[in-house]
């Protein structure tokens, strides 16, 4: 996890679990800081140099090799890199624990009910209607991480108390912060 280079922050997690919300909190507090830190967002990299890629496991995959790259070329400069995307399947973990150097994996947990509850974008209800397809939790697969360096819980923890943990993290086994 300790490198000379910078470290790559990356939050897994359900749609609607809190990694967008979470990250942002993070970016904010350490850019103020004075800290060099970038923030990759999964749903917003779609509409950029992701575009055209769905959600079938394969663009999923090639999506999370993107953001990879991205992330490997930012840190290699010294940049606390912070992702936020869904990272559904082990087999992808498994690919940024090989391939980004000072990866470190944070599982933002929360409840499929409490996600769907929470349907910020009202996602889960289309998903439900069957209007959109392959939607993570619903119609294709989240595996639950089993390496993450982190967990946090975002049902019972506020999102103050989980950006405290994760700088806490970051100050003690790494030389950002
Ligand atoms: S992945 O699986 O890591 O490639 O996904 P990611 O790049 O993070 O994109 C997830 C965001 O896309 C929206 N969305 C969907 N998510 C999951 N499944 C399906 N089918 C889907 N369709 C659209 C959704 O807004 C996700 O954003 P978050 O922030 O996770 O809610
Ligand atoms: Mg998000």
């Amino acid at each position: 996890m300790e490198s000379s280079s910078g470290n790559v922050l990356w939050f897994t997690g359900l749609s609607g679990s809190g990694k967008t919300t979470t990250a942002q909190h993070i970016y904010k507090q350490l850019t103020e800081a004075g800290q060099q830190v970038e923030l990759l967002d999964g749903d917003e990299i779609r509409s950029a140099i992701c575009k055209g890629l769905g959600f079938s496991r394969e663009d999923r995959l090639e999506n999370i090799r993107r953001i990879a790259y991205v992330a490997n070329l930012l840190s290699k400069h010294g940049v606390l890199v912070l992702v936020s995307a869904i990272t559904p399947y082990r087999e992808m973990r498994e690919y940024l624990r090989n391939h980004i150097l000072g990866y470190v994996e944070i599982y933002v947990k929360c409840p499929l009910d409490v996600c769907e509850a929470r349907d910020v974008k009202g996602l889960y209800a289309k998903a439900r209607r069957q209007e959109i397809t392959m939607f993570t939790g619903i119609s294709d697969a989240y595996e639950e991480p089993e390496q993450a360096d982190i967990v946090i819980d975002t049902d019972r923890q506020s999102v103050h108390a989980n950006a405290l943990q994760i700088v806490q993290w970051i100050t003690r086994y790494t030389h950002h912060v």
